[in-house]
């Protein structure tokens, strides 16, 4: 029988850098949430490991050992034919390949060594919104928060992520408050994340200037209430009070630049 496993998209909603450790890996302080769109994959038993890679951005990803999937797979000692359906661009700081890795872990029930297959992989497991600190392996989980109408925009570059850190100026900065907010409404939380960072996106748009077209982009919508970058780039997100606003502006950037990655969706 096979079985169908959604890999969502992750947003770092705020992603504060805190400090560094001895072996290079830098401390965080993240909140993140996860959209209603994503990766799909599809698991039928067999004796041995396969995988098949299908979708719009399954271009250049490699079907073997190299994949994300596999290694997850091959780490719990499980066989299957797996199809991935690779619908989110990788390397775009949306969790593409971690929630991928995770759906494995999730379909097959174990997760003690999520964080050996990378640092986003815990909260992917997780897959609903936590604070994540650490270098991403302790995990708290945040309830109560209102959903958020967002637009997602990767501008087509790709920033590898260990560039990104090594260009951050400062790795000392200050952390979320040591208790979160509790807002009860969408303008209540916006206004909390406005107040808050990712101090990634410096660095990154000076890598790469098209994130900070993207950043633009969003803002030039009608009804952009926050616009920011995910994780290390290059994805930006923009929130907006509704799905009415979210979607027009997807529509409009989508239209203006239509090489680009525009989807709209919601986050939780
Ligand atoms: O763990 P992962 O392979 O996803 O991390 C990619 C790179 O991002 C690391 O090699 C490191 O350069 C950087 N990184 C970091 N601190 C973290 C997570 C990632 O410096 N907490």
């Amino acid at each position: 029988m096979t079985s169908k496993v959604f890999a969502p998209a992750k947003i770092n909603l705020t992603l504060h850098v805190t400090g560094q450790r001895n072996d290079g890996y830098h401390l965080l302080d993240s909140l993140v949430v996860f959209a209603d769109l994503g990766d799909r994959l599809w698991f039928t038993p067999q004796d041995h490991l396969s995988l098949k890679v299908t979708g719009p951005f399954a271009d250049g990803v490699p079907a073997d050992e190299r994949n994300l999937v596999w290694k997850a797979a091959k780490s719990v000692g499980h066989t299957a034919a797996i199809t991935l359906e690779k619908n989110l661009p990788h390397g775009a700081g949306i969790g593409g390949g971690s929630s991928d890795a995770a759906a494995v872990l999730r379909h097959f029930g174990k997760g003690e060594n999520a964080a050996l297959l990378g640092a986003d992989v815990p909260v992917c497991l997780a897959g609903r919104a936590q604070r994540m600190q650490g270098v991403g392996d302790e995990l708290t989980g945040v309830l109560g928060l209102p959903a958020l109408h967002a637009v997602l925009v990767h501008p087509g570059v790709h920033v590898p992520t260990p560039e990104v850190f090594k260009a951050l100026k400062d790795n000392q900065n200050s952390a979320m408050s040591k208790v979160l907010p509790s807002p009860e409404t969408t303008l209540d939380f916006i206004d909390w994340l406005s107040s808050q960072r990712n101090d990634l996106e410096v660095p990154a748009v000076s890598a790469a200037p098209e994130i900070k077209s993207a950043l633009d982009a969003i803002n030039r919508c009608a009804g952009t209430m926050l616009s920011r970058m995910s994780g290390s780039g290059s994805t930006c997100f923009g929130l907006f009070e509704n799905s009415t606003d979210a979607q027009q502006a997807a529509r409009s950037i989508g239209t203006a630049q239509s090489h680009w990655w525009v989807r709209s969706c919601v986050l939780t």
